[in-house]
C-alpha cells in the first residue's frame, strides 16, 4: 500500500518546456531538449515531473491560456516527441504530472470565436455572458494592479464575458454538462499518451458558481469527484494535485471526508507561515499551520514548497507577519507583486546564504507532506528583475558556463538568461556545481536521498515535539513503530536546545541520518543538542533497525 500511494513519497520536480532546454537551436526550449535532460532529472533522484502548460497557446500568460488541449505547441515540438518524453520518464522510474488548466481559455481558442460570433453557436453556453455589466466586475481580481475587471465587453458577442484572470482568459461555464464532459475528454487523452496525472490550475475557480447573477458564490464539490472518478477508472493511480489557496477549514472539502475528491492539494498555508517563520526566526505559527492542515483522508497528500513559477502569495498573513517577510526578503516594491507577494526566486530572496537556502530546503523537505522543487532552485539561480511580473524568476536553465548558459544555441533565448553578478550562468551553472563535491547541487541530491529513506515523513503521523527555543522547529514522524525526528534551527546564531522525543525509552537514542553525530538523551530522557545558527538535523529514533521492522503492505 505505501508504494501504491507513490505519491505520497514522492519527489517532484517542477519545469516549463520552454526554458529547460532548446534542441534544435530556435532559442526555445523544447521536449527534445528536455528528453536529453532526463538522466540529469534522474540522477537528481526527482520521482515525477509537473510540466506546466505545453499546449497550443498564444502565450500571452506563458501558456495558461489554451487555444488547443490536445496538441504540443508547434514551438515546443510535437505529440510524437511528447510520447517519446514520457516514455523516456517511465523508463527511468520518473511519473510525469502536466497542467490541466480548465477553468479558463484563451479568448483565441475556437470554442471562444464561434461562441461569441454566433449566439445560437453550441459553444455560446461554453463561456459566461452578461448583457449588462455586472455590478460587481470591478471586484475580485486575481492580479490586481495588472487586471482591471472581471467582466468586459465583446464587441461581436455583443455581451460581456467573465474572466476570472487575464480579459484573454474567458472562464468556461464549468457548470455545463457539455464542458465537464470535455475535461473528462481532456484528461482521458493525456493519460493515454503517458502522464501519472494533472496539477489542476485555479481549482477553487473551476468549481465556483459563475454568472452575472452570482453574488456570494457556492462551490461545486462535487465536480472535484467527477473528476476524480473519472480519472481513476481510466488509471487507478493517477492523481490530481489541486492547486487551491483557500483556508484551512475548507481544505477537507477538495480531499473530500472520505478521500473521494483531490489526492494532493499545494499546502498554500503552510508556505506563507514557513516564509514567515524563516522572516521571523519564530517556529510557532508554522508549528500551528501544520495543526491547522492536519486533518486529511488516509489517500489525501499535501504538496509542499518554496517558490513556484507565481509571486510568494502572502495574502493569507496578518499584516504585521506580511510586513515582516516583505521586509526581511522583498523590501523594494520591485520585488513585490499584485500587493500580496514576493517575485523573485529562492536564491536572492535569501542573500544566497548557503546555509539559509539549506535551512529552506531541508525544512520544506521535512514538512508532512510530498516536496515540489522549482526548476533551478537545485543550483540556487537568481532572477532578473527588470523583466516584467512574474517572468523574472522562469529565466532559462542554466546548464553550462556556454554562450546562454548552454540553455541555447540561438543567439535570441526565449528569455535572457541570467548574466553577471553572483547568479550569472558564467559560473552559476550545472556544470560547475557536478564537479564541486560541496555545491547546492550535490548537496540537493543528497537530501533528495535522505527524503527518501524517510518515508515515515511522507506517510506517518507528525507531531510537532516541544523545545527550549521559539526559533526550533523540531517534528517527529511515527509510522508503524518507526520514528524519525527532524530539527531546523531558524535563528542566525547557535543554539543549545533541549527536548523530549516523547517516546519514552524508544526515544533515548537518536542516529544521525546525515553527517554528524548520533546523541543520547539523559538520565531523565531529555535531548540536548548544539544546533549552528540556521542549523538543522535529521534523526532515526532508536536505532537503525527501521528496515526490519517496517512491514510494506
Ligand atoms: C495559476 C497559475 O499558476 C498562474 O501562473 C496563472 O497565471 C493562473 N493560474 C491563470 O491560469
Amino acid at each position: 500500500m505505501i508504494n501504491d500511494l507513490w505519491y505520497k513519497n514522492a519527489v517532484i520536480y517542477c519545469l516549463s518546456v520552454e526554458t529547460f532546454m532548446d534542441a534544435n537551436g530556435d532559442g526555445v526550449g523544447d521536449f527534445q531538449g528536455l528528453q536529453r535532460r532526463l538522466d540529469y532529472l534522474a540522477g537528481l533522484g526527482v520521482t515525477a515531473i509537473w510540466l506546466m502548460p505545453f499546449q497550443v497557446s498564444p502565450q500571452k500568460d506563458d501558456g495558461y491560456d489554451v487555444s488547443d488541449y490536445y496538441n504540443v505547441d508547434p514551438r515546443y515540438g510535437t505529440l510524437g516527441d511528447f510520447v517519446e518524453f514520457t516514455h523516456g520518464a517511465k523508463q527511468r522510474g520518473i511519473r510525469v504530472l502536466i497542467d490541466l488548466v480548465v477553468n479558463h481559455t484563451s479568448d483565441q481558442h475556437p470554442w471562444f470565436q464561434d461562441a461569441r460570433t454566433d449566439p445560437n453557436s453550441f459553444y455560446r453556453d461554453w463561456y459566461v455572458w452578461s448583457d449588462k455589466k455586472p455590478a460587481n466586475a470591478d471586484e475580485g481580481m486575481v492580479f490586481p494592479g495588472v487586471q482591471k475587471t472581471t467582466w468586459t465587453y465583446d464587441e461581436k458577442a455583443k455581451q460581456y464575458y467573465f474572466h476570472r484572470f487575464f480579459k484573454f482568459q474567458p472562464d468556461l461555464n464549468t457548470a455545463n454538462p457539455h464542458v465537464q464532459a470535455e475535461i473528462l475528454k481532456i484528461m482521458g487523452f493525456w493519460i493515454q499518451l503517458g502522464v501519472s496525472g494533472f496539477r489542476m490550475d485555479a481549482v477553487p475557480f473551476v468549481i465556483d458558481e459563475k454568472g452575472a447573477e452570482v453574488t456570494k458564490s457556492k462551490p461545486q464539490y462535487d465536480m472535484l469527484r467527477t473528476f476524480r472518478e473519472f480519472l481513476q477508472w481510466r488509471q487507478g493511480d493517477s492523481v490530481i494535485l489541486a492547486e487551491a489557496n483557500v483556508v484551512p477549514k475548507e481544505t477537507l472539502k477538495y480531499f473530500g471526508d472520505d478521500g473521494d475528491r483531490m489526492q494532493m492539494m499545494f499546502n498554500f498555508h503552510v508556505n506563507q507561515a514557513m516564509f514567515y517563520a524563516l522572516a521571523a526566526a519564530d517556529a510557532e505559527p508554522l508549528a500551528k499551520a501544520i495543526n491547522e492542515t492536519r486533518d486529511r483522508p488516509a489517500t489525501g497528500q499535501w504538496g509542499l514548497f518554496l517558490r513556484n513559477h507565481d509571486e510568494l502569495d502572502l495574502g493569507r498573513l496578518t499584516e504585521k507577519q506580511r510586513q515582516k517577510v516583505f521586509q526581511e526578503f522583498g523590501p523594494d516594491k520591485d520585488m513585490q507583486l499584485y500587493d500580496r507577494g514576493i517575485r523573485r526566486r529562492l536564491a536572492p530572496m535569501l542573500q544566497n546564504d548557503r546555509r539559509r537556502l539549506e535551512l529552506a530546503y531541508s525544512l520544506m523537505f521535512s514538512l508532512p507532506g510530498t516536496p515540489v522543487i522549482r526548476y533551478g532552485d537545485e543550483i540556487g539561480m537568481g532572477d532578473d528583475l527588470s523583466l516584467p511580473e512574474r517572468n523574472c524568476a522562469r529565466t532559462p536553465m542554466q546548464w553550462s558556463d556556454e554562450p546562454h548558459g548552454g540553455f541555447t544555441k540561438s543567439n535570441k533565448p526565449v528569455l535572457p538568461v541570467i548574466s553577471g553578478g553572483p547568479f550569472g550562468f558564467e559560473h552559476l551553472n550545472v556544470a560547475h556545481q557536478r564537479r564541486e563535491t560541496n555545491s547546492l547541487l550535490n548537496w540537493t541530491e543528497r537530501l533528495i536521498r535522505m527524503r527518501k529513506e524517510a518515508p515515515e515523513i511522507g506517510v506517518g503521523v507528525c507531531t510537532p515535539v516541544e523545545t527550549s527555543d521559539k526559533g526550533v522547529l523540531a517534528l517527529r514522524y511515527d509510522w508503524r513503530g518507526n520514528s524519525v525526528l527532524l530539527i531546523h534551527n531558524l535563528n542566525s546564531v547557535p543554539i543549545e536546545v533541549t527536548f523530549d522525543v516523547g517516546l519514552e525509552e524508544h526515544g533515548n537514542k537518536l542516529i544521525d541520518i546525515a553527517d554528524h553525530a548520533n546523541t543520547e538523551a539523559d538520565e531523565n530522557g531529555k535531548h540536548k543538542l548544539l544546533l549552528d545558527a540556521y542549523g538543522y538535523r535529521w534523526f532515526r529514533v532508536g536505532g537503525l533497525d527501521y528496515l526490519l521492522r517496517r512491514t510494506e503492505v
